[in-house]
């Protein structure tokens, strides 16, 4: 497996930091970081802010910088990732990607159910059109699959559950 490293991709609201930690707590192997926290840390400001102020073009470029430091430089990690990290072109060479994969209304269902819905809608740019976002998904979601080399249908299951199917999948890779 490249560098030992896992990548969650997956449309925004699918659970990647749900599962990402779930997984650590399951397997000592690995250490887990989110592609959004490093910017944030990088930028000392909100993914909501660097939007509103820097525009989306810059935070792309922010993600250009952090898929090369990866890649250069991570090892026996998971990385989560935002939803639209799946564009860096050196994903493969990061690690093996596995996809979290859903039908749209299942991952807005999702959210909307989560205690803490308003604040996970609201840190999201992308999701304030909700048919944008559909649409935003469906261009998406062809790309995803054809990236991924592992698909996790997550609709219905506990981040347990898919953690642990993620841990048995990835063990064909080791
Ligand atoms: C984005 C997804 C977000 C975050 C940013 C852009 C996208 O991350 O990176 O708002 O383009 O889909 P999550 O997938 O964790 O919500």
């Amino acid at each position: 497996m490249k560098n030992n490293n896992i990548i969650l991709i997956g449309f925004m609201g699918v659970g990647k930091g749900s599962v990402a930690r779930e997984v650590i707590k399951h397997s000592k192997k690995y250490m887990t970081i989110d592609t959004d926290d490093l910017i944030e840390s990088m930028e000392n400001r909100k993914i909501k802010s660097v939007f509103a102020e820097e525009g989306e073009a810059y935070f792309r470029k922010l993600e250009k910088y952090v898929a090369k430091w990866l890649e250069s430089s991570v090892q026996n990690t998971l990385i989560s990732t935002g939803g639209g990290f799946y564009k860096q072109t050196n994903l493969k060479k990061i690690g093996i990607i596995v996809l979290l994969d859903s039908p749209f209304d299942a991952i807005i269902k999702r959210i909307k159910e989560h205690p803490n819905a308003a604040k996970k809608l609201k840190k999201r740019p992308l999701l304030a059109d909700l048919k944008q976002a559909r649409e935003l998904y469906d261009a998406r979601r062809p790309e995803y699959l054809k990236l991924a080399d592992i698909v996790i249908d997550v609709t219905d299951k506990s981040a347990e559950a898919c953690s642990k199917e993620l841990l048995k999948k990835v063990k064909k890779y080791a």
